[in-house]
């Protein structure tokens, strides 16, 4: 098999400003000059070389987003935030086949998974958090000072934006991460930097163009392309910023924590998982196989969601793993640009490897069913995996392979697969398949999850809480809650 994309004029002008970054008014490339190779992972081959920033270019970044958030964003009304948020809701819908083909082309995506989940659920976002500036109030709360105070007395909140933001982007859904942080941190009125993957950095090019398009003013929004360990740590520890959003690897969540206590800066995280999905005897067999498939296999399992451990009761056991395996064996892998992929790459050779390291690992600790193997002679494949029979410490049960591996696990009892589903530092995402309306709801309530799904997977909204127990995270994206993250609160006592 012989991958060749050709990319149209437009996309190849586009991947060609990957060598640059937005610093306030400027589009500039890297203070040292270095830059870093971007692949096509359906390829392997180097499509666009990115701006490899550093702490130089992190402290102009930050001084554009000080000097913007002290001036002219301080000026912007409530409506006219809201307006401009609507706006590039607006441009992102007008540009979405671009934008698309730019995420397909750097994730290796398939393109239907772009144009159907990663834009419009982006948009909606915007579209969310575009009726916010308006309606963040504070309170005026009723004081029981003694009257030998002196009074009376007014007493009031008000809620501030905490000022600079750093959002620290993954490289799976680089345009709806980016758009995940960027949203609510404008909604409450703070500036932003932001730092895309390594591994993806096309699509932030455009997305800029647009932002400055919508009327957001020049420094509101700027963002640096760059290495974690120098850009993305130079952000960090970086005293002008004054609260970190991040999505990612635990481990770097943790070292995110860390390093920000230096400066106490507040710290937001959504980090991995191993998330488990239940199927019950009573549960309607066809689409809860066809949803378990989706649920890991869609975007190459490279999602912090992927619902990577099922757990099947014993008498559906064998049909559950049966129609899984069925599935696995019947996708269609291809480039991420071509219409009829059905999956595409994994994101680099590095976690390739890593991801193959699993499926010779579920040889020796489980049985493989479909898949187990690299696929294709070029790019960065592997095939849909399904695997069973695995021990309880099977570190292919317990750890996040960020792939499409999935484990299959039987039981007899609702108490047992609380347990299993438990027995985990994650608490990401669940799935529960049954018609027993009792079940479900105890399940909903005993299983440790920022979100459980009952008869259903992975079902998203701009307006749902998203995030983590354990150590998927700290915080929740979307919903009207994720404010108070991007808000101080100060209260203000007058003496009349
Ligand atoms: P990572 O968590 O290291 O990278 C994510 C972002 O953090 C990138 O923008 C990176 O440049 C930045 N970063 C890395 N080190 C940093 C540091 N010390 N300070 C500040 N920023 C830093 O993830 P990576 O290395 O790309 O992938 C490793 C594993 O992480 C994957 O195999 C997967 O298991 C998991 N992962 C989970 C994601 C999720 O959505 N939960 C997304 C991406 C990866
Ligand atoms: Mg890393």
């Amino acid at each position: 098999m012989t991958i060749t994309t050709s990319l149209s004029g437009d996309l190849q002008s586009q991947v060609a400003k990957a060598s640059r970054m937005l610093i306030g008014s400027d589009w500039v490339e890297s203070a040292s000059g270095e830059t870093i190779d971007v692949f096509n992972p359906s390829t392997g081959a180097v499509v666009a070389k990115s701006a490899a920033g550093g702490a130089v270019d992190v402290d102009r970044a930050v001084a554009a987003a000080r000097t913007a958030l002290r001036g002219p964003w301080s000026t912007v009304t409530p409506s006219q935030r809201g307006r401009m948020i609507a706006r590039l809701a607006e441009l992102v819908e007008r540009d979405a086949e671009t934008l698309a083909q730019l995420e397909s082309l750097d994730v290796g995506m398939p393109i239907m998974e772009a144009r159907y989940i990663d834009v419009p659920f982006s948009v909606d976002i915007l579209h969310y958090y575009s009726g916010w500036p308006t309606k963040i109030t504070g309170d005026t709360i009723p004081v029981s000072f003694p009257h030998n105070f002196g009074g009376p007395y007014h007493a009031y909140t008000r809620r501030e934006p905490v000022g600079v933001v750093a959002a620290i982007i993954p490289w799976n859904l680089p345009l709806m991460m980016a758009i995940k942080k960027l949203a609510p941190a404008l909604a409450t009125g703070n500036t932003i930097v932001i730092k895309p993957a390594e591994q993806t950095p096309l699509v932030m090019a455009r997305l800029a163009e647009l932002i400055l398009e919508a009327g957001i003013p020049e420094g509101v929004v700027n963002y640096v392309t760059g290495l974690g360990e120098s850009a993305g740590a130079a952000l960090v520890n970086h005293p002008g910023v004054n609260k970190v959003t991040f999505t990612g690897s635990v481990e770097t969540g943790k070292a995110i924590a860390r390093a920000a206590t230096g400066t106490l800066k507040r710290v937001s995280l959504e980090l991995g998982g191993k998330s488990p999905n239940i199927i019950f005897n009573d549960a309607d067999l066809e689409r809860s196989i066809v949803s378990a498939g989706m649920a890991i296999f869609a975007g190459q399992g490279e999602s912090c969601i992927a619902g990577s451990r099922l757990y099947a009761q014993r008498e559906v056991y064998d049909e559950v793993l049966a129609g899984l395996a069925a599935r696995a064996s019947s996708i269609k892998l291809g480039p991420g640009l071509d219409d009829a992929s059905e999956m595409g790459p994994l994101i680099s050779a590095d976690h390739r490897d890593k991801v193959l390291g699993y499926l010779d690992l579920s040889k020796q600790e489980g049985r493989v069913v479909a898949g187990g193997e690299a696929w294709g002679d070029q790019g960065y494949f592997v095939q849909p995996t399904v695997v069973t029979d695995l021990g309880p410490d099977s570190r292919v049960l317990r750890e996040e392979i960020f792939g499409p591996v999935l484990s299959v696990v039987p039981f007899d009892t609702e108490e047992e697969v609380t347990a299993l589903a438990n027995a985990s530092d994650f608490g990401l995402g669940a799935g529960v398949w049954t018609q027993d309306v009792g079940r479900a709801h105890r399940m909903a309530a005993s299983i440790e999850a920022g979100q459980v799904w009952v008869n259903c997977y992975q079902a998203v909204d701009a307006a749902l809480p998203f995030g983590g127990y354990k150590q998927s995270g700290w915080g929740r994206e979307t919903c009207k809650e994720s404010l108070d993250d991007f808000l101080e609160l100060k209260t203000v006592v007058v003496h009349l």
